[in-house]
């Protein structure tokens, strides 16, 4: 009996030093403990000893299981360790390594300047306006004394969904809109922002671009209303320096017609390269409300008169952001965008 259990003694000991892992540790436990383990049943076999050798034989055997039982328990708390500092190694984070940084989204320079005048206008009492971009013929031309095979459509040639619906080329169509809806109520007052489209494509001109229409009608409406509402907001705009010019010009649906410039931003009115030597920047075109326009609208042009001025969005953006060529707003480049 003695030398079983001297012989289990050495065998633990080599078994545990052979296994690898938690589970082959846990097999061998119950190997030797387990209800049918090995030193289980040797203490079973006590019965058969005689009675002078069941003392020593019984310390003995306490001695195996109660070191059997620690040795597993140090085993098991090795491995363990060993796994978690595996872990460690493989999950390891670098504090020093630089953070992430993730770069906010900004608005569109074009998005900044409609703002803008949104902003300058509404705060003058304009109302803001909207028509679609899909837009009738009527709308777009008809009513704004530009019937089929006037001259004046061949500077707006668009894309054409059928012969009588097109995407529109300027917001004017929304001064018609609105009026119809309103007539005869007075004042009109809006301003109209929005993207319109034409065939055109170079460094100043993008096929899709927007516009900011503005339209005023009441009684007593003058050319000296428009002029003041403009120059208002030029100064609002491009600093408190800045002049304007009207300079005679023609649209079918206004009369007179007027474009209106700024003194250059860049040279304050000396000339230089980009106002092209002669001070002035052109920004909109203008003029006061064609009788017909009035007409068709629903209001009586003996009784009211009104002002109406286009202007384009992105040709404002590049004068305010220093930008030579239209096409950088549309080819999403990081490097323009966050300059503005
Ligand atoms: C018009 O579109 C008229 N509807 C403006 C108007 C409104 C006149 C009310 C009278 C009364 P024009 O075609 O000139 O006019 O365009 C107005 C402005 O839009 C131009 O001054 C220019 O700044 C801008 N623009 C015109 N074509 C383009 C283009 N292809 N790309 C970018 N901007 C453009
Ligand atoms: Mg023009």
């Amino acid at each position: 009996m003695r030398e079983r259990i001297e012989k289990l003694k050495a065998k633990l000991a080599e078994d545990l030093k052979s296994t690898s892992d938690l589970k082959e540790l846990e097999n061998l436990r119950v190997r030797y403990l387990g209800k049918k383990g090995e030193i289980t049943l040797l203490m079973r076999r006590m019965g058969e000893v005689s009675a002078e050798e069941r003392p020593l034989l019984g310390k003995l055997l306490n001695e195996l299981k109660k070191n059997a039982e620690r040795s597993f328990v140090d085993k098991r708390g090795e491995f363990e360790n060993k796994h978690s500092a595996d872990r460690w190694e493989k999950e390891r984070i670098d504090v020093t390594l630089p953070g992430r940084s993730f770069s906010i989204g900004g608005k569109h320079p074009v998005t900044l300047v409609l703002e803008e005048i949104e902003e300058i206008f509404t705060s003058m009492g304009f109302k803001i306006a909207e028509g679609p971009d899909v837009e009738l013929d009527y709308y777009n031309f008809e009513a704004l004394n530009m019937p089929r095979e006037h001259p004046a459509r061949d500077m707006q040639d668009s894309f054409y969904i059928n012969p009588e619906v097109l995407l529109r080329t300027h917001t004017s169509p929304v001064e018609v809109r609105t009026m119809e809806a309103q007539a005869p109520e007075l004042p009109v007052r809006i301003i109209s922002p929005g993207k319109v489209y034409r065939r055109d494509d170079d460094v100043t001109h993008s096929p899709m671009f927007h516009q900011v229409e503005g339209l005023v009608v009441d009684r007593g409406i003058t050319l000296a209303d428009l002029k003041g509402t403009l120059l208002l907001f030029v100064r609002e705009m491009f600093g408190k320096d800045r002049e304007i010019r009207l300079r005679p010009s023609f649209f079918p649906f206004t009369e007179p017609s007027a474009e209106v410039d700024i003194s250059c931003i860049v040279c304050n009115g000396k000339g230089c390269r980009v106002c092209g030597g002669t001070g002035w920047l052109e920004i909109l075109g203008s003029g006061m409300s064609h009788p017909h326009v009035l007409r068709v609208s629903g209001y009586n042009p003996e009784e009211v008169t009104g002002y109406a001025f286009g202007m384009g969005v992105e040709r404002i953006a590049m004068l305010k952001y220093g930008i030579e060529d239209i096409r950088l707003f549309y080819t999403n480049d990081l490097r323009m965008l966050s300059q503005c």
